[in-house]
């Protein structure tokens, strides 16, 4: 043990410097720290464990302590965190998972939901049932439309995660702008959106990405978490990027973190970036794999079931990393809880909180979630279904089986209301069928193909509808009556649907959380209106023969048709498509010149891509039938097409010079001077034109590889 540095010291100065003010040394005879084991000079030092399931440093009077809780849309059941059986602690609100809540593009309805999580999970915090530490939320962008965790993120767009990531750490950390209400992680840095790709796995998957492709779509959410919204912690991923596995990146890890956050990699993802089976056999031993994170700037090291656990203090005899290394990691990892409050006692800010009262919350953001992808002869919504005069079939595997629409990380929901259950509460005359409809049709292998497509660890080969799902359909629509589809889970391709005449109306819900069936149903009779978006393209089935999963490139080139709607232009529903039960018009007044010297001149942001652009004030008018939301979403376009997206119910779309930058070939962000077309609306119903005169300017620099 001789060998072995005490650790801890550092993290001692932060946790209680200026006990002593002036002193040189803490008083160990007459001071406070006088009967704590820091000043037994016989007490032996203790070994570095940096892992997710800390031991804890009992010299410093550290507690075991797991690293690893989970909340991506709700308090999950997951290692850190113990639920009771019954009672308080027995339940958390499970939320639509982010796929459905990024639908809504509503950044302040992500806060207030974040807000809720964040809560509850600081309350089990507080019960002694969770750590403070949350592994959310996933802003990874859904590059392709196979990812088994696609649904964990808000969708395909960068600048929508950058926001949605946001406003995601606001509500779970809060904004006191001295105490956390728990920790929230920034996961998986970077370019990680693979499980399985042919031969290629999460595990040992090198992601070749253009400097270009990382500055403007696979990094700018970890930008708006870690530096803007200050998320206390970043988790790095799995796989490799250009050739140097993400946890062993300080290129990647040190330019990141610039506000001390602590990175935690994936777990068992410093077993795979040695010298394992399947992993990235990067370096020859486990010992030296933990020496190359540590050295790079990872400062905890998850461990699941695979290998073994990795061992700190073997790897730092070795002199596989440094003791700064060890310093740094000490320092980030117990800041974060410094800055949680864990070090003030039963009267720190947050420590009352109980369990919640959410009330209503999880069934607004279903159904602001829930997407309108076509209605023909305005079928919906069904307003006479609840009077009785009318009787509805619910066929379907997921009709009455609530628990599929949580999806992954999921916790116990206080209750689950399926679509089934909902209608009978409203009155309407359902019947629940599976039976004569479904004759001939395989039902048990359709569960289990919708069930085993959005998954960790799996991607999916197909993105087309299972053949036993849409043979039931389509016998549905043989039957000469008006036939609604409402989807569950993420990317299947509609293309036979909308050749069916009779199939009148699809929804889709994604996975829309414990109220995801009255959500639906709302929406069905028209006691909510649709007005949520695609967040991702739909793309063609055929998609999956012309792109594959491992080509991470954005921008098309020969056979490769590219990825996401600003670059991919045959979608089946474009990203930003949803339909309403009413009709909107859009005015606006807007200048017609700006100068970017007055821009970047007048703006006193620390980071120019902050600072605001003159705020679009539009009016959209509802010209139809019944009250709605809206969503503006703002498309710029240009010589180079890129998006502004923005959320505004009927009022302004704040924007900043980051929405007009373009990302050139070295990963700078640049404003050049142009003419610029923003297009409202999908499909577009107004549109404003204005002129960046002056000369172009940089507004990030980005950091250049060695
Ligand atoms: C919206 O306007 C179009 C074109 O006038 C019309 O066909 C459609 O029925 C309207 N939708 C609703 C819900 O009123
Ligand atoms: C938009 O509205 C804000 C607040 O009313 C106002 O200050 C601003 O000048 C308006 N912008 C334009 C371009 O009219």
């Amino acid at each position: 043990m001789s060998n072995i540095a005490p650790v801890g010291l550092l993290l001692l100065a932060y946790a209680l410097g200026g006990a002593e003010a002036g002193a040189r040394y803490p008083d160990c005879s007459n001071g406070p720290l006088k009967s704590n084991v820091v000043c037994d000079t016989s007490a032996a030092p203790e070994a570095p464990r940096q892992v997710s399931n800390s031991p804890g440093f009992s010299k410093l009077g550290l507690s075991a302590y797991q690293w690893w809780n989970e909340a991506l849309h709700g308090v999950a059941h997951n290692r850190g965190i113990t639920w009771a059986n019954s009672g308080s602690f027995s339940a958390a609100t499970q939320f639509p998972q982010a796929i459905t809540s990024g639908a809504a593009f509503d950044d302040g309805l992500v806060e207030q939901m974040a807000t809720v999580i964040g809560t509850e999970a600081r309350a089990f915090v507080n019960a002694g049932r969770a750590h403070l530490d949350f592994w959310t939320p996933n802003i990874n962008p859904f590059r392709d439309p196979r990812w088994g965790r696609g649904h964990e993120t808000p969708g395909e767009d960068a600048l929508r995660n950058k926001k949605f990531g946001e406003a995601f750490v606001r509500g779970m950390q809060g904004n006191d702008p001295k105490t956390r209400r728990v920790i929230a992680t920034c996961k998986h840095f970077a370019a990680y959106d693979l499980e399985r790709g042919g031969s290629a796995t999460r595990f040992n998957f090198d992601a070749k990405v253009s400097i270009q492709d990382l500055a403007e779509y696979y990094l700018p959410p970890f930008q708006g978490c870690a530096r803007d919204a200050k998320a206390r912690s970043v988790m790095c991923s799995y796989n490799a990027v250009n050739g140097v596995p993400a946890c062993a990146n300080s290129y990647y890890l040190m330019d990141t973190t610039t506000d001390n956050q602590y990175v935690v990699s994936d777990c068992d993802a410093v077993y795979y970036l040695g010298n394992a089976n399947g992993g990235h056999r990067y370096k020859s031993s486990y010992a030296a794999a933990v020496g190359a994170a540590l050295e790079a700037g990872c400062d905890n090291m998850c461990w699941a079931t695979d290998g073994t656990a990795p061992d700190a203090a073997a790897a730092f005899n070795q002199k596989q990393f440094s003791q700064d290394a060890l310093d740094r990691a000490m320092v980030r990892q117990y800041q974060g809880l410094v800055k949680a409050g864990y070090f003030d006692g039963l009267n720190g800010m947050y420590r009352n909180l109980g369990a919640a009262d959410v009330s209503y919350l999880a069934l607004r953001v279903a159904q602001a979630g829930t997407v309108l992808l076509k209605n023909d002869d305005n079928t919906l919504p069904l307003t006479n279904l609840a009077d009785g005069s009318n009787s509805v079939a619910m066929i379907g595997f997921w009709a009455n089986a609530a628990d599929k629409m949580l999806g992954g990380y999921s916790g116990s929901p206080p209750f689950n209301h399926d679509p089934v259950t909902a209608a009978k509460a409203m009155g309407i005359k359902a019947n629940y069928a599976s039976g004569p409809l479904n004759s001939g049709v395989d039902t048990s292998a359709a569960v289990s193909a919708a069930h085993k497509s959005d998954k960790e660890s799996s991607d999916r080969s197909s993105i087309a509808w299972p053949a036993a799902q849409l043979s039931v359909i389509q016998k549905l629509a043989g039957l000469g009556k008006p036939v609604v589809v409402v989807k569950l889970g993420t990317h299947v391709d509609d293309t036979p649907l909308l050749s069916l005449p009779n199939v009148k109306a699809i929804l889709w819900a994604g996975y829309p959380g414990q109220d995801g069936g009255i959500a639906v149903m709302n929406i069905i009779t028209g006691i909510a209106a649709p007005a949520a978006r695609l967040p991702m393209t739909m793309y063609p089935s055929g998609y999956t023969n012309q792109a594959p999963i491992t080509n991470m490139a954005l921008r098309p080139s020969g056979p490769y048709l590219g990825r996401t709607y600003k670059w991919y232009k045959d979608a089946v529903f474009p990203f930003g498509h949803g339909l309403h039960y009413t009709n909107f018009s859009i005015s606006t007044q807007f200048p017609e010149t700006f100068s970017i010297q007055d821009l970047v001149g007048s703006c006193k942001e620390m980071h120019l891509d902050l600072c605001a652009f003159e705020s679009l004030n539009v009016t959209v008018t509802n010209t139809g039938p019944r009250p709605s939301d809206y969503v503006v979403l703002g498309f710029m376009s240009g010589d180079i097409s890129n998006v502004i997206a923005g959320q505004a119910q009927a009022a302004s779309l704040n924007w900043n010079l980051r929405s007009l930058a373009r990302v050139d070939g070295s990963g700078n962000q640049i404003l050049y001077l142009g003419t610029y077309t923003l297009l409202l609306g999908r499909p577009t119903v107004a549109s404003v034109a204005f002129t960046l005169t002056g000369t172009e300017a940089v507004l990030d620099k980005w950091p250049q590889p060695n």
